[in-house]
């Protein structure tokens, strides 16, 4: 549920028109419903309530914007970070370091030292050799770092290739039946607290039976750790649950991925720890563009060319990903067209033969669900600037991020004098 709704004849993100928006921010420009946002993670947040010891950290990457993750920490969220830029995001929208968590394959030693210093509640370490290096920036400096050990259990999430991450072939995670050897080893080192396992298999999942599988993996080797006399007191199943693009595709809800996970942990006695991104910030999110005009080969299906590109929603080019695309204020006709963008390679289709609101030159558009790896995502590609974001609050909205012009990209740039 959004709430991205018509209201005679014009489409609204809660009691705002988007009409209103684009008059006053220009497109493109990403628009996102504090309700929605608020709403998705305390639904989230109460289908895990059926656990007993429940952590949820937000994966900022899906959406870093600090008005987005001021929401996510005034519903109680804390952060699951991958780099230094993401913590220091975290860390300014007010949530507490204890609550971050801190995941990524090539965190380097700025940004551990970071995370030491700022006190973050964990880091999920991807290898031994991280776990090595952690350690001795930490003892050097008298300190402790929590630490889950993510593991890779080599199950296919069923998602698109390039995002799924817990086939033995990806980077992520130590092989699963290393881990309880490379934990050993970490746990015995100074300046590490090793008090648990990590597992994110994947984005964009539509069935829960690869979690499951997943999971069921990790339980073992919880069995495995406590055996050979290991503490096991928290266990992160990362994020990775889908929302539908398509109108009409369903999709588990988390009250089925809660039941699922309590089934799958039961009698794990942990903290069981969570970063969900897509599914909460997902559909709390639109692309407001603009056509600029319809150019119509005469034998072929026309191009409908709006403002927005590859550069400010980079998913159909990379995923081949599906944005389900409506007109603002939709005549009742259909056409049956290629939305594209202006950039100058094919790789910037929205889509080809779809059939669509009719549309033509100045008529406001959305792609909807782009909540989540949208902004975050963008480029300054062809020189165009990066898009604005807008948050919408009943009938007031507030610029979230300011539109940044392409000269204030090359104002950043210099030419040697020696070119001169
Ligand atoms: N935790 C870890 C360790 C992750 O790598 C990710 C996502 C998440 C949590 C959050 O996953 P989510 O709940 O959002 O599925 N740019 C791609 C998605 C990349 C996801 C990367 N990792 C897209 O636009 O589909």
């Amino acid at each position: 549920m959004d709430h991205f709704d018509f209201r005679d004849g014009v489409l609204y993100a809660e009691d705002t028109p988007l009409t209103a928006i684009a008059d006053a921010v220009g497109t493109p420009v990403y628009v996102y419903s504090r309700a929605t946002l608020a709403r998705h993670a305390r639904v989230f947040r109460e289908a895990l309530s059926i656990l007993p010891r429940v952590h949820i950290a937000f994966a900022i990457k899906a959406n870093p914007n600090l008005s987005v993750l001021r929401v996510m920490q005034r519903e109680g969220l804390g952060a699951d970070v991958v780099s230094g830029g993401e913590m220091a995001r975290a860390l300014a929208a007010g949530m507490p370091a204890s609550d971050i968590v801190f995941s990524g394959v090539g965190k380097q030693a700025w940004e551990m030292i970071k995370g030491l210093e700022e006190g973050i509640g964990q880091f999920n370490l991807e290898s031994e050799e991280e776990g090595v290096e952690l350690a001795a920036l930490a003892a050097e400096r008298g300190l402790t770092a929590n630490c889950a050990l993510r593991v890779n259990p080599d199950v296919d999430a069923r998602t698109h290739e390039k995002i799924s991450t817990g086939k033995a072939e990806n980077k992520f995670g130590v092989p699963i039946d290393l881990a309880a050897g490379i934990y050993a080893r970490l746990a015995a080192l100074p300046g590490l607290n090793m008090r648990g396992v990590a597992v994110h298999i994947g984005s964009q999942l539509n069935q829960l039976e690869p979690f499951e599988i997943a999971f069921a993996k990790v339980g073992a080797l919880i069995t495995e750790l406590r055996a050979n006399g290991q503490t096991v007191t928290h266990a992160d199943l990362g994020g990775g649950l889908g929302v539908p693009y398509k109108a009409g595709e369903v999709f588990p809800s988390p009250e089925e991925y809660a039941a699922m996970v309590a089934r799958a942990t039961e009698g794990w006695d942990v903290t069981l720890m969570f970063e969900p991104g897509r599914v909460i910030c997902g559909n709390a999110g639109v692309l407001l563009t603009r056509v600029i005009r319809v150019k119509r080969p005469s034998n072929r299906p026309p191009f409908v060319i709006v403002d927005a590109a590859m550069n400010d929603l980079a998913r159909p080019a990379m995923y081949g990903a599906w944005h389900d695309f409506d007109a603002v204020a939709p005549s009742g006709e259909k056409m049956l067209a290629h939305i594209v963008g202006p950039i100058c390679e094919t790789g910037d289709t929205f889509a080809m033969d779809r059939e669509i609101d009719a549309v033509a030159a100045g008529d406001l558009a959305v792609f909807r669900t782009a909540g989540a790896y949208g902004a975050t995502m963008a480029s300054s590609y062809n020189s165009r600037g990066f898009v604005a974001e807008v948050m919408v609050d009943g009938d007031r909205f507030a610029v979230v991020a300011d539109r940044i012009l392409p000269e204030a990209i090359s104002a950043a740039e210099r030419v040697p004098e020696w070119l001169d």
